[in-house]
């Protein structure tokens, strides 16, 4: 559903990715790993309309996404869980999943996801009238990808969700994730925890300085000589 070939962008006159070229599935689950800096999230950014390409096509359902403004691509059901979960500390869950609705494409069925989001997660539903900055990292982590699922998104689109979490909310977060990957969502997560997100996803791409230079099953790549010595500590 997703198709980037040969995708290239840069930040000023520094590369970030080089030829990068991935695609996902409908309902498909795949993982981009890859150490710090290797062009992980700007590939996300490049899907998402937040970084100009300097080469290369992305398209979404066949559609071609480039030059389209950030707000029309999320519209068309690309959800984008940036890095470090930016939620608005100023206003209440609630308020933080409501924004997730504004599209025209999820907001008759607001109620419906504000109700399928607390039933993901209970957690939220007990606080639903904090303010967003009081509650923990691992909450505000599942207020980040419930406000993602308020789009209804055909592809949801994670960056690092498990960084920063205490074991017992990273299992979580990942439990979570494949319920939501059960629900026939498609997911595109970025992860550094690369034993975790190989056991969510069916197939992942590998990043080294802003190119791919691995892919294949989760299997395969779990199994991989150079994977396990780089990522798995093996
Ligand atoms: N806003 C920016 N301005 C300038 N350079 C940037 C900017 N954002 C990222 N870069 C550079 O682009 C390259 C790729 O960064 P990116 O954030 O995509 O990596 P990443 O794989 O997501 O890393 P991490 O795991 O640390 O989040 C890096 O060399 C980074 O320094
Ligand atoms: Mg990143």
């Amino acid at each position: 559903m997703i198709e980037l070939s040969n995708v290239s962008a840069s930040y000023g006159t520094v590369p970030a990715i080089t030829g990068v070229t991935i695609n996902v599935g409908e309902g498909e689950a795949v993982g981009l790993l890859g150490a710090n800096g290797a062009g992980k999230s700007t590939t996300l950014r490049a899907i998402s309309g937040l970084v100009k390409l300097t080469s290369g096509s992305v398209k979404f359902l066949g559609q071609a996404l480039v030059s389209m403004p950030p707000h029309r691509i999320t519209e068309l059901g690309i959800a984008h869980v940036p890095e470090g979960r930016q939620v608005f500390p100023e206003m209440t869950v609630n308020e933080n999943l409501e924004v997730g609705s504004y599209a025209p494409r999820a907001k008759s069925d607001r109620k419906a996801s504000l109700e399928l989001v607390y039933g993901i997660f209970p957690r939220l539903a007990e606080r639903r009238t904090q303010l967003a900055g009081t509650m923990s990292g691992g909450e505000q982590q599942m207020l980040a990808v419930g406000r993602g699922l308020m789009l209804k998104p055909r592809l949801l689109m994670l960056d690092e969700p498990s960084l920063g979490l205490a074991p017992v909310m990273c299992d979580v977060t990942f439990e979570k994730i494949a319920e939501i990957h059960k629900m026939g969502t498609a997911i595109l997560l970025v992860e550094q925890n690369v034993s975790r997100a190989l056991a969510l996803v069916q197939r992942a791409y590998v990043l080294e300085s802003g190119k791919v230079t691995m892919s294949g099953s989760s299997s395969s790549l779990a199994n991989n000589q150079e994977v396990r010595a780089a990522y798995l500590g093996i």
